[in-house]
Order: C-alpha cells, then structure tokens, then sequence
C-alpha cells in the first residue's frame, strides 16, 4: 500500500479514536467517506494515475475503502454501546428497594388484584406447579382452534371477542379472551410432565356490575402420565379450602360441557345464599371450570394422547378476590379510587404464606 494512502488510513484510526461521540464520529465519517471526503477525492483521482499503475492503485484504494467503512461501523457501534450503558447508569433503579419505609401506613399497598397473583403463586406453588405466561394478542388458533373450538363452534360467539386487523396470513388476531391458550403454548414448547399455573389479563366485550372487559384468569395445566380425575379433585378442593381459608369448605363438581376437557366439570363451593357467607351455609356456588384435558387438545399440540393425560382448570380472578373478601362490585378494581385502594391494599412488607395461611 502507498505512503499516501497508509496515511490515510492510520489518521482515520486516530481521529475515531478521539471521537467521543457520535456528532465527532460522524464529522469523521464525513471527512472520510463523504462527497469530498479523502477516500472519495483518492477515488476521483485515480483517472490520473499512469495507466500501468492504475489497475494496482484501484485493487488497493478499494481494500481501503472496505476497510475504513469497517472501521467507522465500528466505532458508531462502539459509540451507541456507550452512550445506552452511560443512559442505563444515569436512570438505575433498583427496584428490589421497599417503599419508603418512613411512609405514612396505608400509603402504597398490593392492589386485591395482585394479592390473588401472589396467593395463587404461593398456594400452587406448594402444590410444585411454576407460572407460565402469554401474551395478550393471541393468534385465532391458539385462543380457539388448538383448544377444540373450531371455526363455526357456538362458543366462539359466546366469548364476545375483541378481533384485531388481519395478518398477512387473512386471519384477525385476537385479545385473548380466556387464559386457557397458555395451556396450548405450554405444550408446544415444552417437555411433559408439565404442571403450570397461568395467571393473567383476559379480554372480552363485556361490562356491567360483574364484568368487566378487561379482566383477569387463572388457567391451571397438569401434564403426566396416568393422570386421573382424582388428582384434579384434590388439586382443586385443597387449593379452595386454603385459598378461602376454610378447612372445611364443602366441594361439589358438577358434570359440565367445555370443548377443550373430556370429562368436565363446574366446581361449586359451599355458601349461604342469603348472608353471603362461604362455608357450610346449604347452597352452591359456581366458581370454577376444569376437566381432563380432551385428546384431540394434546394431539393438537404434539402430544400422544395414548402416553399422556392431564387436568386443567380456569377461573376468574376477580371473582375469587370479591367472593373471599366479601366485595359486591368488580368496577373498583380499576378505577384508582385512593380510597378503596387504602382499604383494601395489602402490606408489602407480608407476602402471602403458607405458615400464616393467605
Ligand atoms: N377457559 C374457560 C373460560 O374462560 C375456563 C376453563 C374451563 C378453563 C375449563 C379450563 C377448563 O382450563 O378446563 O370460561
């Protein structure tokens, strides 16, 4: 390589090494690479050059050029790494820090909502399940079609569901109206046994004293082999018992239709119609839906269903949260209203145990 152009390159190195940010590097790029840049103006030069030469002095002018461009990316790279780190530094929160402990009480406190996640997690989290997750925009088949709920299926219109523009495959997506596609996601990308606890947002066009159209669920897959209904019963009766914190809270499932579980069944609690108070009280209750897993779900989603059964469940988290603390109204849940806020929080400071019971 000629004097010139090894000059060229070694003051090009220099100057992006002193360019500290990226304003100075791009002054650089531009004297470099620009309309009249060096290497541009070397380019243009090369018409002059003594034919015998030119062939070589192009070949050379051109492996610069490779390399400088190599270079500047580089550097601009380097310089981006730099400043996100320098942003990332400037804005840490560490947000693993209590609230204020000095602040006054009642001020920050676990929304009723959140409580449930947490109980959820710690209840069946005894019990060895973990928490899976999904989003809120499902695709048509994961919410429906994975889960037995073919195209023109009656519970398609039951669900009210909020459709989003097509994809470019034609079909609309959808907010998830259930959690129950987790269960589908689950099985897809994961190895059997599974025993997951979903708890999320659901969506559905709904909304009166009960409903609202954004609310939460809680969907429950258990994945082995020879799984029976008894393992769903006793999942469920002492998940129930020690979420309303009843030892003796009176069960009943009752024989029910959904298109993804074979049996299934509604799953009622004991109350008194008319106190409202959970427990031995003479009627029922309806506070859950689950079943054995049908067939054609988990052939759906890869599985044998001659090697593998399971259970799952889903039920409404608002609903569990107002039944067990006595709440007749579900719109508080989302309005911010400080003073029901202050009420119903919960202590940050005392998670859920199971010690202490939730
Ligand atoms: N996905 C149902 C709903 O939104 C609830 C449900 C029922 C989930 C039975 C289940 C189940 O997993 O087995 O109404």
């Amino acid at each position: 390589m000629s004097d010139d152009l090894q000059a060229l390159r070694a003051e090009t190195a220099e100057l992006l090494a002193a360019a500290a940010d990226l304003r100075a590097w791009d002054a650089v790029r531009v004297a470099t690479l620009g309309r009249s840049g060096r290497l541009t103006g070397l380019l243009k030069g090369l018409g002059a050059v003594p034919a015998e030469q030119r062939k070589e002095r192009g070949a050379a002018l051109n492996r610069l050029k490779g390399e400088l461009e190599a270079a500047i990316e580089a550097r601009r790279l380097a310089l981006e790494e730099a400043a996100l780190d320098a942003r990332l530094a400037a804005e840490r929160l560490d947000v693993t820090l209590p609230p204020r402990p000095a602040a006054p009480a009642g001020e920050g406190g676990i929304h009723p909502i959140s409580r449930t996640f947490e109980e959820l997690v710690a209840l069946f989290g005894a019990q060895g399940f973990s928490v899976a997750e999904g989003p809120d925009i499902e695709s048509d088949w994961l919410n429906f079609s994975a889960l037995n709920i073919p195209d023109h299926h009656p519970a398609r219109q039951d669900h009210d569901t909020f459709y989003l523009p097509a994809g470019p495959d034609g079909r609309r997506p959808v907010l998830r109206t259930h959690t129950s596609p987790v269960q589908a996601r689950t099985m897809l990308s994961q190895e059997p046994p599974i025993r997951v606890i979903v708890p999320g947002r659901t969506w559905r066009a709904d909304h009166d004293a009960t409903h609202s159209p954004m609310f939460h669920q809680v969907e429950g897959l258990v994945i082995d082999r020879h799984i029976h209904l008894g393992h769903l019963k006793g999942c469920l009766i002492d998940f129930l018992r020690a979420f309303f914190g009843i030892a003796d809270l009176p069960v009943r499932f009752r024989a029910s239709y959904f298109p993804f579980t074979e049996p299934s069944m509604e799953v009622d609690i004991g109350w008194n119609r008319k106190t409202g108070a959970l427990g031995a009280g003479g009627d029922w209750l309806e506070i859950l839906g689950s079943g054995m897993v049908h067939p054609k779900v988990l052939a759906n989603c890869g599985l044998d269903p001659r090697e593998w059964q399971g259970f799952a469940f889903g039920m409404g988290i608002e609903r569990i949260t107002m039944l067990k603390h006595g709440m007749p109204d579900l719109r508080p849940f989302y309005e911010s209203d400080l003073r029901w806020l202050r009420h119903w929080a919960s202590d940050p400071l005392s998670p859920p145990s199971l010690a202490e019971g939730v």
